[in-house]
Formats: C-alpha cells, structure tokens, sequence
C-alpha cells in the first residue's frame, strides 16, 4: 500500500474530521483540515503541532456549500503540501426532520451538504488524483444508507445512501488505476451529531470509532462497516429485514 504522507480531511472542526486528524498526525502524516469554524481549526492546528513538530498542518476556512470555494481551497491546500495523497470527505449535517412535515428547508440543507457539496468535494478531489494518476478518495456515508430510515433521519439516509453511490461510481470508473476510493459506513460514534439526538444505542467513543475509521482506510478497503463489530451483521440483517422492522427498530 503507498504511503499518503498528504491528507486533506473536510469537516475537521469537530467528531469524526478532528479525531482522524489526531490519528494521522500521530502516524507523522502531514494534514490539509477544513471547515467553516476557522476558530477550531487554529485550535486543533496548535494541538496537532504541539505534539507532532515534524507535520505540517494547513487550515482553511470553507463552507463545502460554495461550490467553486471547494475547488479554489482543495488546489491551495495541493499547492501548500506539494501534492495531495488522500482526501477525506467528511463534512456532514445531520439535521432532518419527517418527509411532509412542513420543513422542506432542513431536509434540502441536509441533502445538499451530504450529496451536492459531496459530488463538489469528490470532483475537486479526483481532478487532482487524475492528473497525478494517484490518490485515495475516502468518502464516510453512514450505516443509515442500507434503507430508507424513517423521521428525521429520511432525508440524511437518502443523502447518504446518494454519497456511497457516487463513491461506488468513482471507484467503477478508476478501477485497475492506481487511484483507490474507500467508503466508509460508520455505526453510532459520539460526536456532537450524534449527541444533539440523546446517546444512541451501541454507540462507541469518538476515539474507539476513529480508531476503526482509520484501520478501514489505511486498508484501503473499497467498503467498510465501522466499527466492524456490531455493525457488519448489523448490515447484513438490516439488507434482508422486512421494512416494518427497520421502522421499529431505527424509528
Ligand atoms: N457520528 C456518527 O455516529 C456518524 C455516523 C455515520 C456517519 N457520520 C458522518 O460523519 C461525518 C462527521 O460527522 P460527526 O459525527 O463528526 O459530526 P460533527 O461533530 O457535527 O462534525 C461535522 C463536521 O462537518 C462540518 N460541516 C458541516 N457542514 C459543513 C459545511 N457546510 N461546510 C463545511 N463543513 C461543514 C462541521 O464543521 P463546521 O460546522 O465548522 O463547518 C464539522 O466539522 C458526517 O458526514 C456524518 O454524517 C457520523
């Protein structure tokens, strides 16, 4: 496997984006991180580089919805690190509400941020991969994109489920090339998402999930439920259940 000494990692401001931060500063790798909160970003910068003096951190400030910002601040960071080895699409919202339910604005904000501003990610992402012929695009779906979920989470799971067929499609389109694209489909992790709805059942520590998120894509497998365990057979069970039954249990 090649090493990706240079790795972009959007929605690094907090979870899942900062925690991966930490694992691959402490593997020495140097980290292009982004999101809208600039703040967190120089806080997470100070710590990176306190205890990693040898990496080199970028930060930027971008809102994944500015389209053309997307595609400006992923060729900066390229230029700022010589080059760039993985980029990991990771800004998400996990806001929602039931379909019909008056709040059409939640549910397209939703929808946009996790699939339009995910195709804008992974189309800055592969111009760059292409035009090296090298790369690894990680794209972190959610174990909520196997089926349609009901209430809030309609509109996410769609969403979802849209961002893992897209990475499907990139990865049809580069195989036997040396680009690699890994999508990630995460249980239950706490992280602010997730503490916004109460902790959830099967739910693990940011570090422990992290810790699987980061297995998964230095593997460069080409899918992967993380952690495994619950959520492989978890997976397995929620293709075959009935609908009612995912209804019961995800409602
Ligand atoms: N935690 C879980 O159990 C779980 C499970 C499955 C999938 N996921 C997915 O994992 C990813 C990370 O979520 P998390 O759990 O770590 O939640 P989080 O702590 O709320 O982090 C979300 C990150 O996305 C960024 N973000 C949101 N909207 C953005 C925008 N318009 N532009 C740029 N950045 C934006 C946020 O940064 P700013 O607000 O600073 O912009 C933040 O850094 C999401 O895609 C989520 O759907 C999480």
């Amino acid at each position: 496997m090649p090493e990706r000494r240079n790795i972009l990692i959007t929605g690094a401001s907090s979870g899942l984006g900062a925690q991966l931060a930490r694992e691959f500063a402490a593997r020495g790798r140097n980290l292009a991180l982004c999101a809208r909160r600039l703040d967190r970003l120089e806080q997470l910068r100070a710590e990176l580089l306190a205890a990693h003096p040898g990496i080199t951190v970028s930060i930027a400030q971008l809102d994944v919805n500015e389209h053309a910002r997307v595609f400006t601040v992923f060729r900066e960071f390229a230029e700022e690190l010589g080059g760039l080895d993985r980029v990991v699409v990771n800004a998400g919202l996990g806001k929602g509400q039931p379909i019909g339910s008056g709040r059409f604005d939640a549910n397209a904000q939703t929808a946009t941020t996790n699939f339009i501003a995910v195709l804008a990610q992974c189309e800055a992402a592969m111009e760059i991969f292409r035009a090296h012929d090298a790369g690894h695009l990680v794209v972190v779906s959610s174990m909520s994109a196997l089926r349609g979920m009901p209430g809030n989470r309609t509109a996410y799971a769609a969403s979802k489920a849209g961002a893992a067929t897209l990475a499907e499609g990139i990865r049809a389109d580069t195989l036997r090339t040396p680009i690699a694209v890994t999508t990630l489909f995460p249980g239950f992790i706490a992280t602010d998402m997730t503490a916004a709805g109460g902790r959830a059942p099967l739910q693990v520590s940011t570090e422990k999930g992290v810790r699987a998120m980061v297995r998964a894509i230095e593997r460069e497998s080409a899918t992967a439920k993380v952690p495994a365990w619950p959520w492989v057979p978890i997976g397995l069970a929620l293709r075959w259940l009935p609908l009612r039954m995912v209804a019961a249990i995800s409602g």
